[in-house]
């Protein structure tokens, strides 16, 4: 096995939850238009970028639009989770997670943020921790998202490793699946029927034992 040199992270779910606010920025929209929608169909949205999240609701709904009105849908949602992330510091940070970064970081390992959200720059500047990563990877970086293993691989070539020196941190299904088609090593956060595929498993980001993953 290769050394792992290089950390990839997820944003959403990882570095801090915004998963509650995308869920009620997708619920404004949904109730504005007369569309079913509740938490449980929001976690089917976990690393699923925009358009694609939009798409899942619509079919959902039994609604076919033209590609002008979804557009214009997918913004109105996107200005609803933004009027939310206004409102994030440090604080939102996940449990655990800046302790990770800095001890990894201090350990000489290459850090990337690899997300398929549009706002990553946005998050990353509110929560300020841009400073602990060498490259960020983003909505805009690669046309096809997870699970295609796209992303992962344009963030190990900017941080000039191989994709089996990398190890990825997700919480999402197709981010884990993503991370494997990319011949990475994959750390699943969440239960076993969502990550249970990947090669290490932990309940939540203040439960990873990097020891286990790494040699500190
Ligand atoms: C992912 C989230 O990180 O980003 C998804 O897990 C979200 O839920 C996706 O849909 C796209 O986000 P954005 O910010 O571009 O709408
Ligand atoms: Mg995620």
């Amino acid at each position: 096995m290769a050394k792992i040199k290089g950390l990839i992270f997820d944003l959403d779910g990882i570095i801090t939850d915004t998963a509650e606010y995308h869920y009620l920025g997708w619920k404004q929209l949904a109730e504005e238009e007369g569309m079913e929608f509740d938490r449980d169909f929001n976690e089917k949205f976990r690393g699923v970028s925009r358009l694609e999240c939009l798409d899942l609701l619509l079919e959902k709904n039994n609604r076919e639009i033209t590609f002008e009105k979804r557009k214009r849908m997918a913004e109105r949602k996107n200005n609803y989770y933004n009027e939310y992330l206004k409102t994030i510091d440090r604080n939102n940070l996940l449990d655990g997670i800046f302790d990770i970064l800095q001890r990894s970081k201090r350990a000489g390992y290459k850090m990337a943020i690899a997300s398929a959200s549009k706002n990553t720059k946005t998050v990353i500047e509110k929560l300020d921790i841009g400073d602990m990563f060498n490259a960020i990877s983003d909505g805009y970086s690669v046309k096809k998202t997870k699970p295609a293993p796209d992303l992962f691989l344009h963030t190990a070539k900017k941080l000039n490793l191989k994709p089996e020196e990398c190890v990825v941190f997700e919480d999402a299904k197709a981010g884990i699946d993503a991370a494997l088609a990319a011949n990475m090593t994959a750390v699943g956060i969440g239960p076993e029927s969502r990550v249970g595929h990947a090669d290490y498993r932990f309940d939540s980001v203040k439960d990873i034992d990097l020891t286990k993953i790494l040699e500190f």
